[in-house]
């Protein structure tokens, strides 16, 4: 394949869990990746011949090296919006939950999608490209606790659904991916096994399921995702 032949990714938050799963899929698939950690040893040992940027979504400069490395590849056919902040651990009800992490939960989780997808939307808009910011039940469900993270991304799947209304040429999902045993479900839990819960690798072919297929913009819930036959 020549390199402007390739499809290309940005994968936000790929050293671990989800993101890394996906990266390492569409890796396998030849596609060409752009991603992000605050901390990415061993990331470039892992994707070779990803770019990797190391940095933080809520910074801004970063950003702009993530979207400099796009242009540097020529073209976009995906963003990934995966980088994701919980909140403290444990989750704390809104009546006591610190207003700095709130604010970085938002930052993270809302305000640094909003950001990326503005920086990518000219290059999206020339591949028709797909946007997918990973959701979670919490941004549906009322669970007591889960008022920061959760109502974090209810605003991103609003913003995906807008989105999707201005973009019509694009493909744009909000994605529940389920439970899954990693870090963050970890934080959520803190000291709980949660050996019970799906690897994030059993995740992906729901992902991939969407990029295969390209339904309509809109919210999607992996398990669903996985139930419909190849
Ligand atoms: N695990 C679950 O049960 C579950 C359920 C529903 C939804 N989700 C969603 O699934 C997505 C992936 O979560 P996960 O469980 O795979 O989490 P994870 O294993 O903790 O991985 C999070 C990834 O994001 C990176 N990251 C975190 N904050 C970042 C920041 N500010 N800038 C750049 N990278 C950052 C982390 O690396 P660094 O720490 O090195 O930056 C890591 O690579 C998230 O959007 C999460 O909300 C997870």
């Amino acid at each position: 394949m020549t390199s402007t032949s390739q499809p290309t990714a940005v994968i936000t938050g790929a050293s671990k869990g989800l993101g890394w799963a996906i990266a390492f899929a569409l890796a396998a698939r030849g596609w060409r990746l752009v991603v992000d950690a605050r901390h990415v040893d061993g990331l470039a040992a892992g994707l070779p011949g990803a770019t990797v940027v190391a940095g933080d979504v809520t910074n801004p400069g970063h950003r702009a090296k993530l979207a400099d490395a796009v242009r540097a590849h020529g073209r976009l056919d995906l963003l990934v919006n995966n980088a994701s902040y919980l909140g403290p651990s444990p989750l704390p009800s809104l009546a006591d939950h610190p207003m700095t992490e709130l604010r970085l939960v938002y930052e993270t989780d809302v305000l640094a999608p909003v950001a990326l997808i503005q920086s990518l939307l000219p290059m999206l808009r020339s591949s028709r490209g797909t946007v997918v910011n990973v959701s979670s039940d919490a941004a549906v469900e009322a669970y007591p606790f889960w008022g920061g993270y959760g109502s974090a991304k209810a605003a991103l799947d609003h913003v995906t659904a807008v989105l999707a209304t201005e973009e019509p040429e694009l493909a744009v999902y909000a994605v529940d991916p389920g439970d899954m045993r990693t870090d963050m479900h970890q934080s959520a839990f803190p000291g709980e096994d949660i050996s019970d819960r799906p690897r994030p690798e059993s995740v992906v072919p729901a992902f991939l399921h969407l990029l295969d297929t390209r339904p309509p913009s809109g919210r999607y819930r992996a398990p669903e995702l996985l139930a419909v036959p190849a």
